[in-house]
C-alpha cells in the first residue's frame, strides 16, 4: 500500500511513479495533463484526501516552457493559496487595480477596483502557476507520470473507466473512478468522445498575436494596456518588474521569422499613444512567437465518468486574459462535484457539473470575444468600421455604466 494523500492507493503490483515503475494501478481521479487545470484539481481533491494520479504526455521541462498568459482573477489566487501553491505568488505577484485602453492616440485608465468594490487583478505568469503547483504536487508525494506515451481512455461510460499508456517501453493500464479530461485543446479525452455524443461551436479569428517575452522593465508596471489602431491590436503587458510581455496583432499568415526584435518594436510604438510609446524600454526578446486566435466551446463536459475542464472544453481568445481562470474555474466546479460523491455520497455535483460549468463558460467566451471585436481590426474593418470601434471605446471610456461592465467582467465573473 502507498500512502498517497489522506487515502491510500491499492497497488495490483508495486509499479513505478517517477521513482517507481507502474503497470496496474488504481486511483479514485485519473488526471490527463499536466497543466494548470490538471495540477490545480489534483491539488483541490488532494486537500479533500481524494487520491488522483495525472498522466502527462510531455516532460516536466516541456510543460514548465511554454510561456502563456499571465493575469489572475481574484478567485483563481485564493484557490491556489487555497491548496498551498500562493506562497511565491503573493511575493512576486503585480497586483493591478486599472487597465488602460489606447485609441485614437490617447491613453484612457479604466479604474477597475473603484468599479468592482475593491477588486483586483494579479499579474504572475502561467508558467510560474504551473510551476507551483507542480511543485506543491511533489511535495505532498502526489504521482504525476510524465513523457507517457500513446495515452487513451476507455470504459469511461461504465463505473470501471481505464487509462492506457506507455512509458519506458511498458504497457501501463490505471483502473479509476474517474477520468478528468484536462488534456488541453489537442488532448485525447475530447476526440476520444462519440461524434454524436458532442457538440463543438467555434469561431477562428482572421489574425495572429505575435508575441515578445523581453527582459526589461514594463512600459505600465500597473496596469495593462489594451491598444486599437487602424494598424491593428497591441498589448503591453508584464511578467515580473524586470521582465516585461508585449504583443501586437498581425496576419495570421505571418511566420515569426520574418519580425526582428527591431520590426516589432518599431510596430509597437506606432499602435500606442505618443507618450506611452516614448516610455518603452526595448532590448532583446528572449521568447517571439505568433499564436492564433479562437473561441471554442464543447457541450457537454460530461460523458458518464469522463469530465472534461479547462482547454479540453474550451478556448477563449486572450484578449481578455481568461484562458488560465477558466480552467481555475471549471476545476472548481469539477472537485466540488468529486468531493461531494466521496464524501457526502452525493450525485447531485457531478450530474449538474457540465451546465453549471457552461453557463459561467459562455459568459466568459462572450467578454473575450466582445473584446476581440472591438480592439482589433478585422479585414472587413472599413474606414467606417474603425470609426464604430472608436466610437464605442469613446462611450466606454466615458460611461460608468459600461466601464463598469467591462470591469467586473474583467476581475472575474462571481463563481
Ligand atoms: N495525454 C496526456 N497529456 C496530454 C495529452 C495526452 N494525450 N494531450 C495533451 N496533454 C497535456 C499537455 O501536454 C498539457 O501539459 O495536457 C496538458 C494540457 O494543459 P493546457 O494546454 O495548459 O490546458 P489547461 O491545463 O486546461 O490550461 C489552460 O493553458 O493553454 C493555456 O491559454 C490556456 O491559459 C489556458 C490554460
Ligand atoms: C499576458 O500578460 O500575457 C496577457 C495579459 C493580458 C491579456 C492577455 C495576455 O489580456
Amino acid at each position: 500500500m502507498l500512502p498517497i494523500g489522506n487515502l491510500r492507493v491499492n497497488l495490483v503490483k508495486l509499479v513505478k511513479i517517477n521513482h517507481f515503475k507502474i503497470n496496474n494501478m488504481r486511483t479514485q481521479v485519473a488526471i490527463i495533463g499536466a497543466g494548470p487545470a490538471g495540477l490545480l484539481l489534483g491539488a483541490l481533491l488532494h486537500k479533500a484526501g481524494i487520491a488522483s494520479i495525472i498522466i502527462e504526455r510531455q516532460s516536466r521541462s516541456y510543460v514548465l516552457s511554454r510561456i502563456r498568459a499571465g493575469i489572475l482573477e481574484q478567485g483563481t489566487v485564493d484557490m491556489l493559496h487555497s491548496v498551498g501553491a500562493g506562497q511565491r505568488l503573493a511575493i512576486e505577484g503585480q497586483v493591478h487595480h486599472a487597465i488602460e485602453l489606447v485609441f485614437k492616440n490617447q491613453r484612457h485608465s479604466i479604474d477597475v477596483t473603484g468599479l468592482t468594490d475593491g477588486k483586483v487583478v494579479t499579474a504572475y505568469g502561467q508558467t510560474e502557476v504551473t510551476h507551483d503547483l507542480m511543485n506543491a504536487r511533489h511535495a505532498a508525494g502526489l504521482a504525476t507520470v510524465y513523457e507517457a506515451r500513446d495515452v487513451s481512455i476507455e470504459d469511461f461510460d461504465t463505473v470501471q473507466p481505464k487509462v492506457h499508456y506507455v512509458t519506458d517501453g511498458q504497457h501501463h493500464e490505471l483502473a479509476c473512478d474517474f477520468i478528468a479530461g484536462c488534456d488541453g485543446f489537442h488532448g485525447v479525452c475530447r476526440s476520444s468522445v462519440p461524434k454524436d455524443a458532442i457538440q463543438e461551436f467555434e469561431r477562428i479569428y482572421p489574425f495572429g498575436w505575435l508575441g515578445v517575452l523581453a527582459d526589461v522593465p514594463p512600459v505600465s508596471p500597473h496596469a495593462i494596456v489594451y491598444g486599437n489602431h487602424a494598424r491593428g491590436f497591441s498589448l503591453c503587458s508584464m511578467r515580473s518588474l524586470t521582465r516585461s510581455r508585449y504583443y501586437i496583432q498581425c496576419p495570421i499568415t505571418d511566420k515569426v521569422g520574418q519580425w526582428s526584435d527591431a520590426a516589432f518594436w518599431d510596430e509597437l510604438r506606432l499602435r500606442l499613444d505618443p507618450e506611452l510609446a516614448g516610455r518603452i524600454t526595448t532590448g532583446p526578446s528572449i521568447d517571439k512567437s505568433i499564436a492564433p486566435l479562437r473561441s471554442f466551446v464543447a457541450e457537454p463536459m460530461r460523458f458518464g465518468r469522463l469530465f472534461l475542464a479547462g482547454d479540453a472544453a474550451h478556448i477563449v481568445p486572450p484578449t481578455g486574459a481568461k484562458g488560465l481562470n477558466l480552467a481555475a474555474s471549471d476545476v472548481k466546479y469539477l472537485s466540488s462535484a468529486l468531493i461531494d460523491f466521496y464524501l457526502e455520497k452525493c450525485s447531485a455535483g457531478i450530474d449538474g457539473y457540465s451546465q453549471r460549468a457552461l453557463a459561467r463558460i459562455w459568459k466568459v467566451e462572450r467578454f473575450s470575444w466582445s473584446l476581440t471585436t472591438l480592439m482589433h481590426r478585422f479585414p472587413e474593418t472599413d474606414a467606417f468600421g474603425q470609426k464604430m470601434q472608436e466610437a464605442e471605446l469613446d462611450y466606454l471610456v466615458h460611461s460608468k455604466a459600461a466601464s463598469t461592465a467591462l470591469a467586473e467582467n474583467y476581475v472575474g465573473l462571481p463563481l
